[in-house]
């Protein structure tokens, strides 16, 4: 195969190595027209409300920017980072704080906004901390859900897509951060013996 402009080889993106392999889950007109979709029904059940809308960094940043502006209405931002410890089944599953909100909750309606639901165990965490902060309401967006991957006992109000069990890149989320700037939803192999993007 040719390659192109870009030295990258037809079908490969920006980012691509060699023995990695990239294809299309979602695409870009698929995510942008199901977003409009979850816009406008948070927008039917909180039709005067000022949503909060929280950000999980780094992943979530497009969905957020996007679901925004389709939203209409007032809304504002906050953003906050957590990381995850050993997400396996074997594992404590421990999430850390590593950057909390800079406004308060407390009375607002809020919408969580997260690139993907795995184990659960961040917006487990997530939830609880929320609610101890005493919003109005609070709700959880999230734009990709792997339901059997389900260990915590906690689903999304709002869902993009359900997905099977593959590990995943692209429109914010990242494989050692690389891959967010992708348009697409893309599922990630990797290959050779014992080698998987987790
Ligand atoms: P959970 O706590 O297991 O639900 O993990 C949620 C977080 O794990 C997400 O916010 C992502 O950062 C990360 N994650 C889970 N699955 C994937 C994936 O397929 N691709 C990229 N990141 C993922």
């Amino acid at each position: 195969m040719g390659k192109t402009k870009k030295g990258l080889r037809a079908g490969e993106k920006p980012g691509h190595q060699a023995d990695e392999t990239l294809r299309v889950l979602i695409s870009k007109a698929r995510i942008q027209k199901r977003v409009g979709e979850i816009a406008r029904q948070i927008r039917r059940d909180f039709p005067k409300d000022i949503i909060h809308l929280i950000g999980v960094l780094k992943g979530s940043i497009f969905f957020l920017a996007d679901l925004a502006r389709e939203l209409g209405g007032e809304v504002s931002f906050d953003f906050l980072g957590v990381s995850s410890y050993g997400k396996g089944l074997d594992s404590t599953g421990e999430v850390k704080l590593t950057k909390d909100l800079d406004v308060t909750i407390e009375g607002k309606t809020v919408l969580v906004v997260e690139d993907i639901l795995d184990t659960g165990l961040t917006l487990k965490y997530l939830l609880k901390l929320f609610e101890e902060r005493k919003p109005k309401h609070l709700r959880v967006a999230v734009l990709l859900d792997k339901v059997d991957r389900r260990i915590a006992d906690v689903q999304a109000d709002y869902v993009g897509f359900e997905i099977p069990n593959e590990f995943v890149v692209g429109y914010g989320l990242d494989y050692a951060e690389r891959y967010r700037n992708l348009g697409d939803v893309c599922q990630l192999r990797i290959a050779g013996p014992g080698k998987k993007a987790e």
